[in-house]
Formats: structure tokens, C-alpha cells, sequence
């Protein structure tokens, strides 16, 4: 676990749906899907970007994510590489967060899937909100970096080329500044060739600056009775 170096920040204050579900009271808006965190997770994110039919062929993976959040996309995403992927192949997942949550939060949260207890303590027990670059090796070859500032700022500063993108801030209405025109195109720099990226929302001004920024953008049945989300593609 490294860091370049700490700083002081101010912990996210958080409500609490049913005991379990984090809720942001500065978003108005909820970390995952009530309906399901993990299956949403799964749907949206893992499913969304085709993931499970490219991993049994490739020696690495590059992910990347905007919006940490709960670590929940994560440990998602690092159990079902375990499962499809070959051998020694490599998972780095690079994510961006602003605010991040406590440790116990963080704890908290993840606390409705048993069947991630091990790995979500382990997360849980090396987050460290203070540094500026939190980056964990876990078994099996998975790296994860995490960026604590705005995506805005760090994404520009970094040579990254993912081949898939979650885009997972609040709802675009609520934290436009995590959505805006400037930072899709990014992401889109920010692909390789072929690479993918989906999204739960299937708000109008986002699918226009992901096409605008580059993607072919798809609208797809959302998840959980939703009625759209997007997913799209880097042309090679
Ligand atoms: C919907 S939550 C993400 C949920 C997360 N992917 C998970 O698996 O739990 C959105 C996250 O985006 C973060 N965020 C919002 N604006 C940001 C920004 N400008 N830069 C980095 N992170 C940001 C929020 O603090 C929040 O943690």
C-alpha cells in the first residue's frame, strides 16, 4: 500500500436507508441501486461493458471508474475476474473519489453481501481517506489505484488507456460536474481502441457528449425496471 502524500479532508456525512444503503445528503442520492447493489453492480457495470465474454481472452485488464464510492463495483468486478479470467492474467482497476468515505462507512456498507465479507475487509481495513493515491495489491494479481480528488483534475494528469470505463458518479443532475462534456472527453482520451464504457443513467446530455467525445453509444434496458442505461465503444 503507498502513498505520495497525506492530506486533511473532511469525511462525507452520510444517511443510512434501511440500516444499510449510504445516502449522500449533499447528492440527494443514494451510492447504488436500492434495488440491488451488487446485482446492479453486475448489471450494469460488469455485464454492461461486455466484460464477462472479453476476460477468458486476455492477459491483462485495464478498468477504470468514476466514483469509488463504497469499493462495492470493485469487489464485484474482482470476483468475477477471479472467475473468468486465465491464470496469471492481471486486473488493474483504477478509480477516482473526492470523497471518500471512513473506513467504517465503508465497512458498513458492504455489509449486506456476505459473500464479499473477506474481501471487503479487507479493503476496508487498508483505506486510508487521507492519502492522495491509495493503491492496494490483492491476491491474484489485482491492483487497485485510487485517486482521492477530483476526477476533473487527476484523469487530465495521467497516461491511462482503459479498455473499460464505469461511470458511476451521482445522478448527473445532482453532480454535473462529474458528467460534464470536458470530463467525457477525457474518458474518451482516456480509452483504448475497442475499449467500452456503460453507465446506469440515460440522461440526454450525457449520451450526447459521449457521442460527441468519440463513443458509439447504445441505449440499453436499464436495470431493476429502469428504463434505459448506456454502454458504448471506442471504435478500434
Ligand atoms: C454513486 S457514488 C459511486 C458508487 C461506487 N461506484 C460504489 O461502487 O459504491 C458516486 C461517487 O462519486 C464521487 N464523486 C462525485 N463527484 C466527484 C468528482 N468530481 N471527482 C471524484 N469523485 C467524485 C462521490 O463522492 C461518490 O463517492
Amino acid at each position: 500500500m503507498t502513498e505520495d502524500k497525506s492530506k486533511s479532508i473532511d469525511l462525507p456525512a452520510l444517511d443510512w436507508i434501511d440500516g444499510t444503503i449510504p445516502f449522500s445528503p449533499r447528492f440527494a442520492d443514494t451510492y447504488y441501486s436500492k434495488a440491488g447493489g451488487l446485482a446492479e453492480a453486475e448489471y450494469v457495470f460488469i455485464a454492461g461493458n461486455g466484460l464477462p465474454a472479453r476476460w477468458p481472452a486476455v492477459p491483462e485488464c485495464t478498468i477504470a471508474e468514476l466514483g469509488f464510492g463504497t469499493g462495492l463495483n470493485f469487489l464485484a468486478t474482482m470476483r468475477h475476474w477471479r472467475d473468468l479470467a486465465p491464470p496469471g492474467a492481471t486486473l488493474r482497476y483504477v478509480s477516482f473519489e473526492h470523497l471518500p468515505l471512513s473506513p467504517a462507512d465503508m465497512a458498513k456498507a458492504l455489509s449486506r453481501w456476505p459473500e464479499l465479507a473477506d474481501v471487503a475487509n479487507r479493503l476496508a481495513s487498508l483505506w486510508r481517506p487521507e492519502f492522495e493515491i491509495l493503491q492496494v495489491a490483492f491476491a491474484d494479481k489485482v491492483e487497485l489505484i485510487v485517486f482521492m480528488g477530483d476526477a476533473n483534475i487527476r484523469l487530465p494528469q495521467l497516461e491511462l488507456k482503459a479498455d473499460a470505463w464505469y461511470l458511476d458518479g451521482f445522478a448527473p443532475s445532482r453532480n454535473p460536474e462529474l458528467w460534464s462534456a470536458t470530463l467525457m472527453a477525457e474518458v474518451f482520451a482516456h480509452t483504448g481502441p475497442g475499449g467500452t464504457f456503460a453507465t446506469y443513467t440515460a440522461a440526454g446530455q450525457v449520451r450526447r457528449d459521449l457521442r460527441a467525445a468519440g463513443f458509439v453509444v447504445e441505449r440499453r434496458p436499464g436495470f431493476a425496471g429502469k428504463r434505459e442505461m448506456l454502454a458504448g465503444k471506442r471504435p478500434a
